[in-house]
């Protein structure tokens, strides 16, 4: 996969050279390039933002930066093709804006930008990137503004710092044991289960007696139910969102024995769905 950032602050990238994505870049895994936005500005002091057009606080990114850079990303062509809209099967470079104003990024959108070519993240700063440059790239591109959560950052450069790990992990022999993947929070919808290791007594604190059993089944079970708890607990919205065969039986038995757990004692109803039925 080619992956292409953005940014006046690229030493901001600098964590995407340790650690998993680091080692996935030395064996070619991931074909990543951190550019720095004034290397396409003309001016003397590298200029890329202007006053907004209608006035307002702050300052706006230019869009000549922006549409030198992503020509250049693009390669020969991108800025002589007739403007029609990029091709919506999948093999558009797909160039992804890290906003507040953005759909959110989910599990589900590192899945399938997984799944692409090439991916162009342009981080903003100020008050953002001029419109058109978005409005312009579709006609190249997918385009695709993102949110990390509901809270404002100061650009963009820590939210492509989450994706890019989020997505880069997905990626054929980026991990070393894919099987790890399977039961993390967020894969089927569900938190995942508490994790001990050696001593068996810590602190006082001893580790749940099933996980020195040796029954897999048992322990299978155990796992089962603490994600089922946890998710109850922390993120009753991620159960709502289950498909409706996502649980069985005795799935519906473990959410009900955790809801009468929770239920508080003196006639105040328990809040959120019914979710045991
Ligand atoms: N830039 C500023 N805030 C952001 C957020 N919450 N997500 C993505 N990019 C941002």
């Amino acid at each position: 996969m080619r992956l292409d950032v953005l940014s006046i602050f690229p030493d901001y990238l600098a964590p995407l050279e340790l650690s998993l994505i680091g080692r996935a870049r030395e064996k070619g895994l991931l074909d990543l390039t951190v550019h720095d936005l004034r290397d396409w500005t003309h001016d003397r002091h590298r200029t890329v933002d202007d006053t907004p057009y209608g006035g307002g606080a702050g300052m706006v990114m230019k869009p000549q930066p922006w549409g030198e850079a992503l020509d250049a990303l693009l390669g020969a062509g991108a800025a002589s093709a007739e403007e029609a809209p990029a091709p919506e099967d999948g093999t558009a470079p797909v160039l992804i804006v890290p906003s507040p104003a953005g759909e959110v990024f989910t599990q589900a959108t590192a899945r399938e930008l997984a799944e692409r070519r090439h991916l162009v993240f342009a981080c903003g700063r100020y008050e953002g990137i001029d419109q058109r440059v978005s409005d312009w790239a579709t006609t190249r591109m997918e385009v695709r503004p993102m949110s990390i959560g509901d809270y404002v950052l100061n650009g963009g450069e820590v939210a492509v710092l989450v994706m890019v790990e989020a997505i880069a992990r997905l990626l054929p022999g980026v991990i070393g044991n894919p099987e790890s993947l399977d039961e993390e929070s967020h894969e089927d919808g569900l938190l995942e289960y508490p994790v001990y290791t050696k001593p068996a007594v810590w602190r006082d604190h001893a580790v749940p007696p099933v996980l020195l059993s040796g029954d897999h089944g048992k322990v299978a079970r155990w796992r089962r139910d603490e994600r089922l708890r946890r998710t109850a607990r922390v993120r009753p919205d991620l159960l709502v969102a289950l498909p409706q065969d996502a649980l069985d039986a005795h799935d519906r038995a473990t959410l009900a024995q955790a809801a009468a757990d929770q239920e508080p004692t003196a006639g105040v109803e328990a809040a959120g769905p019914d979710l045991a039925e």
